[in-house]
């Protein structure tokens, strides 16, 4: 039997901090984003979170499904009510992507890489990955819903075929069962200490530690965009998130959208 998670446990933990202090908590949920949208619009606090043991409708990036079997992984999603403007929203995304960053390597002993934008890898395989979802009007905006999907304790035999040899978990990776209650924990503490260290320090700092997970920082990289491939260096990241891309002939592109690879040297 998997174990199962234990929100009031979570609760304990994160005594002091600012996220958690409310945990929804279910057994099954179309997607954790899908309600904590829901929660958000109608009023609830920033900081409310919201899991779910199994999603039967889990939402990825660019409009995909999120694989998210009963029991197994983490699928998480918190309320934001940053006093941000609409275009600095995306640092969320960045922000969230670091403090995952930090609690995968606790407890898998070693650093993951960030695919731009917040992919998590391992062995070039993905363990986890965030979905951020706003709420803007021109001028303001009024909650982001930060939500993250991990890998845990999913066994190689339960990976779908078409996700097989590009999905990893942390059970694959360390052939130990995690305990998700303490895994989770210490995921809202990071997402607590980074987000707070964004509002009191501002975004450089942040981007700083970003790239260090960046593996392909200073590498010769592939841009594929729809149709078009761009070649160039990665160096870094900008305020906005995009991908600073340096061409051949040394102009740079920023790169808003698109699917980033090494390319080969
Ligand atoms: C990606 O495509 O890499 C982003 C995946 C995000 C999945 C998480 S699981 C919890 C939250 N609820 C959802 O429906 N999606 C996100």
């Amino acid at each position: 039997m998997p174990e199962s998670l234990r929100p009031e446990e979570i609760r304990t933990q994160l005594a002091s901090g600012r996220l958690g202090k409310t945990i929804h908590y279910f057994i099954e949920l179309d997607s954790t984003n899908r309600l904590a949208y829901k929660l958000a619009a109608e009023g609830a606090a920033e900081g409310e979170v919201v899991v779910a043991e199994a999603q039967t409708r889990g939402k990825g990036r660019l409009g995909r499904s999120w694989f998210s079997p009963p029991g197994l992984n983490l699928y998480l999603s918190v309320i934001l009510r940053p006093n941000l403007s609409p275009a600095d929203a995306p640092q969320l995304t960045l922000v969230s992507a670091v403090a995952l960053a930090d609690t995968v390597q606790r407890f898998l002993g070693a650093p993951p890489a960030i695919k731009w934008p917040n992919d998590i890898l391992v062995g070039g395989k993905k363990l986890a990955g965030i979905l951020t979802e706003s709420s803007v009007d021109a001028q303001r905006l009024h909650f982001v819903v930060v939500g993250i999907g991990v890998n845990v304790n999913l066994p190689a035999s339960m990976l779908p075929e078409e996700i097989r040899g590009a999905a990893t978990s942390l059970l694959i990776l360390t052939n130990k069962i995690v305990d998700r209650t303490a895994f989770t924990g210490e995921l809202i503490r990071n997402l607590d200490r980074c987000y707070g260290e964004l509002e009191q320090r501002g975004f450089p700092p942040m981007a700083a530690r970003w790239e260090s997970f960046f593996e392909l920082k200073g590498r010769k990289v592939k841009v594929e965009m729809g149709d078009r491939v761009v070649l160039g260096i990665a160096r870094g990241i900008d305020r906005d998130g995009a991908l600073v891309l340096e061409k051949q002939g040394g102009a740079t592109e920023r790169i808003i959208a698109g699917d980033v690879t090494r390319a080969e040297a």
